[in-house]
């Protein structure tokens, strides 16, 4: 047997297996110095040490087997000991990784800038709720919500707009189609007011109830600089025993002093909602002018925001059909509803409504 890549051995002297050895050894350096890939790697183990026809296989065949007895010895040891440089030097290119070589082709520039990402803000009408809501929740309001899909009984008729009453050609209602079939206090349309969480609430609840209710509600109003048929509102509900419209007008002018500032000035006039009795209108004093009259109060000193009244006794007794407890002869509450978008118009001093839904960046950065 013979192998080329193999020099003969002359004889077993100490010289010459040292030559023999001494030049396989420099060969297995040599060829291990230049593994850049893993693939390199694993074709230097396959031709040094694999099972078949890697070179110690062969030098083992060639100079062990046909050594005379005597030589044996020598040769094995010296053989073990190339085995274990050879195999260290895999070890080590194996455990080096990639090479130099290998990395700065792979290399990005780190020292490119990255992609910035604008930090979040709140958008000025879930501000102007989460504002309101917290005034409240520190006079002991929790929050309370309701479906956006709403039943006729929920919208109107628990709050006492009966079927075919006038009252209720004063919200524009979207209803959804063909539900003739079923009865008209089951039929779905998109909440007009945040009303109908009013009764879900009590419902759901004996009194005491101090509940605050903002939310997203819907009227066939066309668009216009201050009207949108998506809008918001908040709606609250106080109802305990000897519950007064005195504490309705202490509770609104707080609420107005904390939104608007403690300067602001608050009056109430006699109005209607089929859901309470006595209904009011509250103005507040123009935080503009401070009550001298301009542009924005139309010379009156005057701004009007919202809705109250004390709870109608019809319609506590719908909530008594569920919750006994409501009794009109026991318990008295007030109520009140605003709405959002005029409240966060004035205090950002925003002219058109539609700049709150229009998602322009350079509107919404204003408030980041
Ligand atoms: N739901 C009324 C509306 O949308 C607003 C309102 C007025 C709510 C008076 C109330 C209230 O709770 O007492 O026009």
């Amino acid at each position: 047997m013979s192998n080329e890549r193999i020099p003969q051995l002359k004889d077993y002297s100490e010289a010459s297996l040292t030559r023999a050895f001494a030049a396989l050894e420099a060969e297995a350096r040599s060829a291990a110095a230049t593994l850049l890939s893993s693939e390199a790697v694993e074709n230097f183990r396959l031709a040094w040490l694999g099972r078949k026809q890697g070179l110690l296989n062969e030098v083992s065949s060639l100079w062990l087997k046909s050594a005379p007895a005597e030589a044996k010895k020598i040769l094995g040891q010296r053989f073990n000991a190339l085995k274990a440089t050879v195999e260290s030097l895999l070890d080590s290119a194996l455990g080096a990784g990639p090479s130099d070589a290998s990395l700065a082709a792979e290399a990005i520039d780190i020292t490119l800038p990255g992609t910035r990402r604008l930090t979040g803000a709140e958008h000025p009408i879930t501000r102007t709720l989460n504002e309101l809501t917290s005034i409240f929740a520190a006079l002991g309001y929790s929050v309370g919500v309701g479906p956006e899909v709403e039943t006729d009984f929920y919208n109107f008729e628990s709050m006492n707009f009966p079927p075919g009453h006038p009252a209720r050609d004063t919200q524009d209602t979207l209803v959804i189609a063909n539900q003739d079939r079923r009865p008209l206090r089951d039929r779905l349309l998109l909440r007009t007011h945040t009303s109908p969480v009013q009764m879900r609430t009590m419902e759901s609840q004996p009194p005491p109830v101090r509940i605050i209710i903002p939310g997203k509600v819907h009227r066939n109003d066309a668009a216009d600089a201050t009207h949108s048929p998506i809008f918001h509102q908040v709606e609250g509900l106080c109802v305990d025993t000897n519950i007064t419209f005195s504490d309705l007008k202490g509770t609104l002018d707080h609420a107005m002093k904390a939104l608007f500032g403690s300067a602001v000035k608050t009056r109430f006039f006699p109005s209607f909602f089929p859901f309470t009795e006595p209904s009011a209108d509250v103005q507040i004093s123009c935080p503009f002018c401070g009550g001298k009259g301009c542009r924005k109060c139309k010379h009156s000193g005057w701004i009007e925001l919202l809705g109250c009244g004390m709870v109608d006794p019809a319609v506590f007794a719908f909530a008594a059909e569920k919750q006994p407890a409501y009794d009109p002869k026991k318990i008295s509450g007030f109520a009140f509803g605003m709405g959002v978008e005029r409240i966060a118009m004035m205090k950002y001093g925003v002219s058109e409504i539609g700049k709150f839904y229009s998602g322009d960046m350079r509107f919404l950065e204003m408030f980041a």
